[in-house]
């Protein structure tokens, strides 16, 4: 299966580390990123646990809910959950899913056959309290994620899901935003109070609107 942008992303039911869960009633209102790792017991997965376990406060900063997902069984992530906690000095705050009969990496679309037949990609999942996908990624097993970058399309998510702007290359929170052109200049005056420089008249640059 497929998804793609704008998709409702799809529900379930699963085991987790905490429990059984419904994907959607456990989402709630919140925003949720649910990313897959090729396998338990594995350095590079065990370094990116440890680090989303470490950003558990940037997370709830942005109200997003967290789940990770393999093909592995609930004990053997609680076995090596406690490696993670040993190696990288954080113990593992957030679900995974166990998913040993591959229903949810097969609903997903995690699994890509012609880089490995059984385990599941480096996939993230960026959903809105829509339920609606945000934000797709997809690495191969041998390149661990960068989740400071996932936090910062997240920012840029969340604040263009309030106001009329993009964001422009390397964006970080707090920088210039791009005014969307589809917004008139008469309805921009009105719009973004603190005013905006016409580089060009598509592209029209606006202190962060939120921060203003
Ligand atoms: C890892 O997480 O280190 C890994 C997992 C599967 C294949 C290669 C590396």
């Amino acid at each position: 299966m497929t998804i793609r942008l704008g998709d409702e992303a799809p529900d379930f039911t699963a085991q987790t580390t905490q429990g059984e869960i419904r994907f959607h009633e456990w989402l709630g209102d919140s925003w949720g990123v649910l990313f897959s790792h090729p396998k338990d017991y594995t350095p590079v997965c065990t370094t990116e646990l440890g680090m989303v376990a470490k950003l558990k406060d940037e997370f709830d900063k942005r109200n997003v809910k967290v789940i990770g997902l393999s093909v592995d069984s609930v004990d053997s992530h609680i076995g090596w959950e406690k490696d993670i906690e040993e190696t990288q000095g954080c113990a593992v705050n957030f679900p995974m899913i166990a998913d040993p009969d591959r229903k949810v990496a097969d609903l997903y679309g995690m699994i890509h056959p012609n880089a490995n037949d059984t385990l599941t990609v480096r996939s993230v999942f960026v959903i809105g309290p829509d339920k609606k996908v945000k934000l797709t990624l997809t690495y191969p097993a041998s390149t661990g994620r960068n989740f400071a970058e996932l936090l910062r399309v997240i920012d840029s998510l969340q604040l263009t899901s309030q106001y009329s702007v993009a964001t422009p290359v390397n964006w970080k929170d707090g920088d210039d935003c791009i005014i969307v052109p589809s917004i008139s200049d008469e309805d921009a005056k009105e719009k973004f109070p603190a005013g905006f420089k016409t580089v060009k008249p598509y592209l029209r640059v606006t202190p962060q609107p939120n921060k203003v």
